[in-house]
């Protein structure tokens, strides 16, 4: 999809800069032509020797290049505004791994080094894809939120970092995803700015779009508490109902959709904002950060919860509990719940529910009370190819209202539709 395309590949002050050297690789091996700019942080990390090695071409590191025209070596056709010749030919940007600091300063309009400066010299058409990469704390900062929040609403794509061990030794949300990864979903960002401007063909029916411009959170799986850094307490939830719903709704439905997952091995090609998460906390948090964003939430996640309230940082052995083992539990945050009281009257909230045939009925529709909720979508455990694993779905539908409707036994793609078709009657 980048074959031939003049990427800018900017790399900025984050331990994750020493993946650089392989994601320059990676977005080589997909054909692109790589041109490296490193700001001086990043030059803690990695080398702009390596980089140019790799890409074969000089790799920039400063504002004033050291064969500017008017220092002694020139190099032929460099010239003093390198930046803008740079910006303006290229076909897009990436900035991997982008710090919190450049997330600010891309903000507010400080261009104080070169990646900076070739990220303002952008034509407006230009994708700008940012992966940024810190330590959870930081990702979690307001301003940083907040900063991202401004930069996507101005155009700008985010690769949203993901869970697993960060620099500090700490494990949390904040660390880049690996290389290929992120230049795949570079190359799907890259598809879709593309088809954007494509005249479909006439013969082709249109995707429904009713969705257009609304955002959409969307959570799915299950969650996982960990016991010891082995074992962990889950539930069977495959992640396939979430990741039908977010899929139906940008590529169908034409939505912007913000898919917040619990471990499952579904897949979401395509799909421009989604966050994987492990326990309900790191649920909780990335549900309450992108909350304000959404215009549309739907709860899918089968949560966890309980948690195990005396985690053992070192894996439990059998010696010396051979008559047993007691794991304390304490409940975990009910994220929808939580979201009733802080969602405004403008966002529509959907929740889910799994429940035996015999009183399923009964508690959704005190569910759909209790979590103050728009709908609420009922679903059985015990019945034959519905539930978790399978690929199929039943499914009854209580809105606030008080109408219910069915959908008869079909694939969770069908189900997904009838969901976001339920939604637009709200709507
Ligand atoms: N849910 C949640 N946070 C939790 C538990 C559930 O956000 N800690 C959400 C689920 O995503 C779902 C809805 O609440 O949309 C109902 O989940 P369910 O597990 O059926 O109900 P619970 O509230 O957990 O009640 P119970 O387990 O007693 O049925």
């Amino acid at each position: 999809m980048i074959r031939g395309k003049k990427i800018i590949y900017g790399i900025t002050g984050s331990v994750a800069s020493v993946k650089a050297p392989i994601v320059a690789r990676e977005l080589m091996r997909a054909g692109a032509d790589v041109h490296c700019v490193l700001t001086q942080h990043a030059e803690q990390f990695t080398t702009a020797y390596a980089l140019s090695v790799l890409t074969k071409h000089e790799t920039i590191t400063s504002i004033f290049p050291s064969h500017f025209p008017n220092t002694q070596h020139p190099a032929p056709n460099t010239s003093s505004t390198w930046h803008i010749d740079l910006g303006r030919s290229a076909d897009a940007m990436l900035i991997a791994p982008c710090s919190a600091t450049t997330l600010g300063k891309l903000r507010f309009g400080i261009y104080d080094n070169a990646v900076l400066l070739v990220a303002a010299s952008l034509k407006e058409v230009t994708p700008l894809v940012l992966a940024p990469a810190m330590d959870e704390e930081m990702w979690l900062q307001p301003a940083v939120q907040e900063n991202i929040e401004w930069l996507r609403a101005k155009g700008v794509y985010v690769i949203d970092p993901t869970s697993g061990a960060l620099a500090s030794g700490l494990s949390g949300i904040g660390r880049m995803k690996e290389p290929d990864e992120v230049v795949k979903e570079f190359e799907n960002i890259w598809q879709q700015t593309k088809s954007e401007n494509i005249i479909p063909d006439p013969g082709h029916q249109a995707p429904d779009t009713n969705l257009k411009g609304k955002r959409i959170l969307i959570t799915g799986g299950p969650t996982y508490e960990p016991i010891d850094p082995v074992r962990f307490i889950g539930n069977r939830s495959s992640g396939k109902m979430g990741a039908a719903l977010a899929n139906v709704a940008s590529q169908e439905f034409g939505a912007s959709v913000t898919l917040v997952i619990g471990p499952s091995t579904e897949k979401t090609d395509g799909l421009l904002h989604r966050i994987d998460v492990e326990t309900t906390s790191q649920m909780h948090d990335a549900v309450t950060q992108q909350l304000p964003a959404a215009d549309i939430i739907i709860m899918n996640a089968a949560v966890s919860d309980y948690r195990v309230k005396n985690y053992s940082i070192a894996k439990l052995k059998k010696n010396g509990s051979l008559n047993g083992l007691t794991l304390e539990l304490e409940p975990t945050e009910d994220i929808l719940k939580d979201i009733a009281s802080k969602r405004s009257a403008k966002q529509i909230v959907v929740g889910f529910a799994l429940e035996s045939k015999e009183r399923g009925e009964e508690y959704a529709r005190k569910k759909l009370a209790e979590k103050s909720l728009d709908m609420i979508v009922l679903n059985f455990y015990d019945e034959a190819g519905a539930g978790f694993s399978s690929d199929t779905n039943r499914m009854t539908i209580f809105k606030k209202d008080g109408t219910r409707s069915e959908i008869a036994l079909a694939s969770k793609t069908e189900c997904a539709r009838a969901i976001l078709n339920e939604i637009l009657t709200i709507l």
